[in-house]
């Protein structure tokens, strides 16, 4: 079996993760990582026994790698991820993919010309509650469909963001929309389809940043139903919850739990056999990042052609409503989707 070999671009907090789900793989080999700072650098080479760079077009020089991980600050995803599709590597792209829609088009548009994949790390879908969500819409149980709500009640203190100044500016990071909420913000437009309009308000109440740190939105999708949502990365005195929550005619479903990793709530007018197991169930709670399933998935996709669970399309779809929410903030009035 050829092993698949990654290479990792910014070798912070998120690059320990894939790391270590890289090593787990038998499928996989981390092959190389580059970091700009040579202390990173250099703790990341001796603790995961890889060649290390500082220059990431030296990385990409390596004709080995098949694969290169972006999990550099935010505002450069779309620009590293297209020279690494120039020269032949599939691109994982941290979320999110770009910051604004023009970068991630450029990144879609250049994967899909140099014929390389490009996956989005969106890794709440792969989530056993998540799936079980996704499934119970799909399958009609929930009837027609009300209402759905996310909550991410999290905190990220000052520290956070003084320790990793890119982190709250807006051209480099974004706020809790497009740092902390586009993971459930994904999974809303996942479970209830497109977004006609929203509204939004957001605001930076305590922390020491350009962008927003907390936020609450209204939403009406496309298929008629509405949705809600509230994101704070300034909850007192740590994370909370991150919740998703799904109203119908005859369902209700809560997932909930401080990472969106237990079913909660599992209520159907027309009751399955496996139904009563989900709840609080050990066996559907999900205590791992999601990294290791969006690693699977690609490693799968390249030795057998498949598609990508969250390819640069799918991961387009959070962007644009993050997108939206700034605009509809900033200007005080509810926006439409697709934007203009
Ligand atoms: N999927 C998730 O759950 C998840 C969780 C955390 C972070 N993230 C995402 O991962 C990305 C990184 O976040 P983080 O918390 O690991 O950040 P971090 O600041 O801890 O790490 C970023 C690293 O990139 C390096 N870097 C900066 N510019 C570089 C360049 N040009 N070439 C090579 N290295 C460079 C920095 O030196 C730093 O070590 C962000 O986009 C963030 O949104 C995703």
């Amino acid at each position: 079996m050829k092993k698949v070999k990654f290479g990792i671009a910014g070798c912070g907090h998120i690059a320990k993760t894939h790391a270590k789900e890289i090593l787990a793989l038998p499928q996989a080999e981390l092959a190389a990582i580059c970091d700009i700072d040579p202390e990173v650098m250099q703790s990341f080479t001796r603790r995961y026994g890889v060649i290390g760079y500082r220059d990431y077009a030296e990385m990409l020089d390596r004709k080995d790698l098949d694969v290169v991980i972006i999990c550099t600050p935010s505002g450069l995803h779309a620009e590293m991820g297209v020279m690494a599709a120039c020269v032949g590597k599939h691109v994982l792209v941290e979320k999110p993919m770009a910051l604004t829609l023009e970068d991630a088009d450029i990144l879609i548009d250049t994967c899909e010309r140099k014929g390389v994949l490009l996956s989005v790390v969106l890794q709440n879908r792969f989530k056993p509650p998540c799936r079980l969500l996704k499934l119970a819409v799909e399958e009609g149980r929930f009837g027609k469909l009300s209402h759905a709500g996310i909550t991410v009640r999290w905190n990220r203190d000052d520290a956070y963001f003084f320790n990793n100044p890119w982190r709250g500016k807006k051209g480099e990071d974004g706020g809790v929309m497009m740092n902390q909420a586009i993971h459930s913000i994904d999974m809303l437009q996942w479970l209830m389809g497109q977004v006609e309009t929203l509204f939004a308000y957001t605001a930076t109440r305590y922390r020491p940043i350009e962008a927003e740190d907390v936020g609450v939105v209204a939403i009406k999708f496309k298929r008629g139903a509405l949705g809600v949502i509230e994101a704070a990365s300034t909850v007192y005195p740590r994370n909370l919850e991150e919740t998703i929550a799904v109203f119908g005619e005859k369902g209700t479903a809560v997932i909930g739990g401080v990472k969106a990793d237990q079913i909660k709530t599992w209520c159907f007018s027309e009751e399955k056999e496996d139904d009563a197991l989900y709840l609080g169930s050990e066996a559907v709670r999900c205590r791992k990042s999601g990294h290791q399933a969006v690693l699977q998935d690609l490693i799968k996709a390249i030795e057998t052609g498949g598609r990508i669970a969250v390819d640069g399309r799918e991961g387009r779809k959070s962007l644009e409503i993050v997108l939206g929410i700034n605009r509809s903030s900033a200007l005080g009035t509810p926006v439409s989707l697709p934007l203009k």
